[in-house]
């Protein structure tokens, strides 16, 4: 396997307690149940500094043990200047993740940002924040992003189509 089979994923929100964990969580759960952990390397971020240190947010926690996903060991970071050097990709959760990324993104950034949705399936479409609102909006966020990330292993499967490894 060389190196350029290899994918490397960031995926990125406000706070990193609500949408990105869930949705680093969930598609490391896709490709490890098809036998692709070894292509991928996945990790979530927020562009905020608030929640640094601390485990998602329990509605977030909850909703992915209801469907099968611990999110438990996972803890927030702020993006830092590296990430745009260190990932293929980075994906914003909604609009203003993506407007924050590219005003963060050095000169010398090699990574592709863009907004999840829109990348994984072709329409831009915001998985919105959560963090105010009751527990339904984290079922509706585990939806669309169960729905996002199944597309996105899907479009970067076929582009690495082939190799083995
Ligand atoms: P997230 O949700 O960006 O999906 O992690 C939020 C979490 C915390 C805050 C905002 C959004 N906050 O303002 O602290």
């Amino acid at each position: 396997m060389t190196h350029e089979n290899r994918k490397s994923i960031l995926f990125v929100c406000l706070g990193n307690i609500c949408r990105s964990p869930l949705a680093e969580a969930v598609f490391r759960d896709i490709v490890e149940t098809a036998g692709a952990a070894r292509r991928f390397e996945i990790d979530s971020a927020g562009t905020g500094a608030w929640h640094v240190g601390n485990p998602p947010d329990p509605r977030s926690v909850e909703v992915g043990r209801r469907h099968g996903i611990d999110l438990s060991r996972l803890r927030a970071r702020k993006v830092v200047g590296s990430d745009f050097d260190r990932f293929d990709l980075i994906l914003g959760m909604d609009r203003s993740n993506v407007a924050n990324l590219t005003a963060m993104a050095p000169a010398s950034s090699r990574a592709r940002i863009a907004e999840f949705h829109d990348f994984s399936t072709g329409t831009p479409r915001d998985v919105p924040d959560p963090y105010y609102g009751g527990d339904d909006g984290f079922e509706e966020v585990y939806r669309m992003i169960r729905a996002a990330a199944g597309s996105l292993f899907e479009k970067l499967g076929a582009d690495m189509r082939g190799v083995s490894g």
